[in-house]
Order: structure tokens, then sequence, then C-alpha cells
């Protein structure tokens, strides 16, 4: 049962595999994506090594001369997608998106390392990407926590990942939409339109694009420039474990000064953490840096935060509330709170479960002894796939699939589910 899982799994990796990198799903996302591509390579290890390498290395190829590694890499002209090359406008040779995505390619670099089997490649090609990775983390520590509060800010929602997460409405109905160039979306015609992002959301995602165009995709001035500035925990939580695991690998790869910088902004960020956390809540929460406030939205930002080397009794409190969570719904992980009347349990960010965010959050709950918890996670991922196939996201009342199909994260996910024992 279980091989047949691993093996339709990747027939869907297959599918989407361009050669040198994967795009999540035909038609919908036609490009390279930064964080799918990181979450893709660690299903890919399972298949072929040397294929794996190469998804890490075609993302970084892109990588801007300030550090920044963007969140889609344009490698060839498709129509069906929009906001395109030309309204990014971000004057690279391959055209690429001019904001950036969570920093999940520090953790699975590293996981890779580790579980590689032909350790030779793994040390030759890990070293290369590892000075790669660490000028990513240090851009952000620069250009996205300028006043160095351990923290970084996203400065676009899809910078999250979690486009129309419920956490960005207050501050997102600050951004403008006076000026914004007639556009037409194509995304709802790839997907139902009741499972993706409103009119409204789209044309602030575009003004706020137009107004970074305009400051001429200057990293130095992007972050004070913007009026969405948000310090989201699981987003912290991703860069935070990449720096704590690329500073194990540089200690195995012998490069001391990587090791300890990339401690040292680990140590820092956990530290920081803490002025997130609710204890009303039990969970952590964002911070809305420009208008100064603790956001009041219960998403899974606040418990992806266990992805991140907190401190056990957080990891606890994390956990006991995944499980009133599971008393409220179906399937764990619902990306909000089903008590919340905002939440929209086929709408993309604002209910669904994904299953790359139940990865790490039953990575992080395992690491932290909170077993029976991440075990159910992890079962219910796979509940999900045997109820719905491989889709981008699951509504967690019923498990009904959303989004695009055939989807390449979720059957990176799987496999790593099924084969690579969470880390245990
Ligand atoms: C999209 O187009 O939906 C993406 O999430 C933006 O990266």
């Amino acid at each position: 049962m279980n091989q047949t899982l691993i093996d339709e799994a990747f027939e869907v990796m297959k599918l989407n595999d361009l050669g040198t990198y994967t795009v999540p799903t035909h038609g919908l996302y036609p490009f390279q994506w930064n964080w799918d591509s990181c979450l893709t390579a660690l299903g890919q290890l399972h298949r072929d090594e040397d294929r794996a390498w190469t998804e890490m290395e075609t993302l970084f190829d892109h990588q801007w001369d300030d550090g920044m590694v963007p969140h889609i890499i344009f490698h060839k002209e498709d129509d069906g997608y929009f906001p395109g090359p030309d309204v990014w406008a971000t004057g690279r040779p391959v055209p690429t998106s001019g904001i950036t995505q969570p920093a999940v390619a520090g953790f699975a670099v590293a996981r890779m390392f580790e579980r590689a089997k032909d350790r030779a490649m793994a040390s030759a090609r890990a070293a290369k990407l590892l000075p790669k990775i660490a000028r990513w983390h240090d851009w952000f520590y620069r250009c996205r926590d300028p006043r160095g509060t351990g923290l970084v800010a996203i400065i676009h929602p899809w910078e999250s990942g979690r486009d129309n997460s419920v956490d960005w409405d207050e501050a997102f109905s600050r951004v403008p939409t006076d000026g914004v160039a007639p556009f037409q979306r194509r995304d709802t015609q790839h997907a139902d339109p009741e499972h993706r992002p409103t009119q409204a959301q789209y044309e602030r995602y575009i003004w706020l694009v137009q107004h970074f165009r305009a400051l001429g995709w200057d990293n130095g001035k992007l972050h004070d420039a913007s009026p969405f500035q948000l310090v989201d925990p699981g987003f912290n939580a991703i860069l935070i474990r990449s720096c704590a695991d690329l500073g194990g690998l540089a200690d195995a790869l012998g490069d001391t000064d990587v090791a300890s910088r990339s401690r040292e902004l680990a140590d820092a960020g956990v530290a920081a953490m803490e002025t997130l956390w609710s204890d009303r809540h039990n969970q952590y929460l964002c911070l809305d840096r420009v208008a100064g406030e603790i956001v009041e939205s219960l998403s899974v930002g606040g418990l992806l935060a266990a992805f991140a080397p907190i401190p056990k009794h957080r990891a606890a409190a994390v956990a006991s509330r995944i499980k009133q969570l599971g008393s409220q719904t179906g399937y764990l992980v619902p990306s909000h709170d089903p008590g919340d009347p905002r939440f929209d349990h086929l709408r993309y960010w604002r209910g669904p479960v994904w299953l790359i965010v139940n990865y790490m959050i039953s990575d992080g709950l395992a690491r932290a002894g909170q077993h029976d918890v991440s075990e159910a996670i992890r079962n219910h991922s796979l509940e999900l796939i045997g109820l719905s196939g491989f889709a981008e996201y699951y509504g967690p009342v019923d498990g009904t699939p959303a989004g695009g199909a055939t989807f390449t994260w979720t059957a990176a996910m799987v496999v790593e589910f099924l084969k690579a024992g969470q880390g245990r």
C-alpha cells in the first residue's frame, strides 16, 4: 500500500519535472517557485540524488547580486500565468519576480546532506550551496530587519506563501489600489475562483508590485517604503530553522565562519520569537510592524513556529492548541481557526490544510518530543491523500481536494512522510 502511494507520488513529481527544475503543477503555476523547489528536492532525493541537487542548484543560479533568492524564476515564456515577467520588470537576464519566499533551502540542503547515499556528491554539491544560502540569510536580516530586532518582515503577502491569510487582512486594507494598471487574472482560469484569493486582494498584490518596481527593486529601500510589513512567526520559524540547520551543515563541511554566524542568527531569532507568543491563545501571533500592533488572527503561521527550535514548553503548548483544533475539524492542521467567522474551508490559506505545512509542524513537534500530535498530523496527511489524491490543498472539514491537481510538493511530502520517518 505504502509502495503504491510512493510510486504514485513519484509519478506526479515526474509529470511536473522539466529536467532542471520542477513546476508546482502545469497550468496554474508554469514556472519554478522557490520554496516549492526546496521541498520538492527532499522528495526527489529518495528517487534520484543527482536530480535533487540539480533542483536546488537551478534555484540558486538565479540568486540576485544582493543575496536575495526570488520567489519565481520565469525560465520560459508562458502567458497562462499572471503576473508575468513584464509586470515584474526586474531586469534579470533570466526574468524573475522581485520578492522572495520562505527560506526553507537551508533546512532542505542540510537534510539532503544528512540523508544522501552518495557522500562524495553530497559533500561537493552542499559545499557549493552553503555560501549562497548563508548570503541569502544575511540578506534577510539586513534588508527585512533593518532595525535588528531578530525577526524579519515580509513586505508582500506572496512572500509568506500564505497569500490570502486572514493574518494580513487589516494591514492589507491600508494598501491602496489607485493607479493599478488593468489586468486579467489567469489563476481563476485554472482553479475554482472560490478556492482562490479575491479580486480586491489581487488589486493590492499588484499595487505593491508596481510600487516596488517604481523603486527599482532596490532592497535597501523596499522594507521601509512598504505600507505592508508583517512579522509572521511561521515565516521567521522557517528562516530560524534554516539558520540553525545551516550551522550544523557548515560544521560538517568545516566552514567555521558560516557555522558561528548561522547559530548567532538562529539564537537571536529564537529569543525574539518570544515577543510574538500569546498566552491567551496558546500560540504565536503576527506583528504588524507598521501599526506596531500584534494581529489578533489565529492562523497556522503561529503553529508553524514549532518548526524552529523554540523552547520545549512552547512546543508543548502549540501541540495542545493543535489537539484542540483537531476536536473542531476533521483534518489537521487547518490554516485558520475554524471558530473564527473569517474561516473559509476551501479558500486557499483561509482554512484549507496544506501538506507542506503539516510536514514542517509534524517535524518540529517530533524534534520537541511531541510525538503523539506529530504522528496525528502525519496520519491525517496520508488519509487526505487516500481520500482526495495529490491536490494543492484540502478542506479541513471533509477533506475536499481544492486548488490545483497533481501537485508536486504534496507528492514530495507524501514520499517524505512514508520513507523518511520524520527525522526521528
Ligand atoms: C500565486 O500566483 O498564486 C502565487 O502564490 C504567487 O506566488
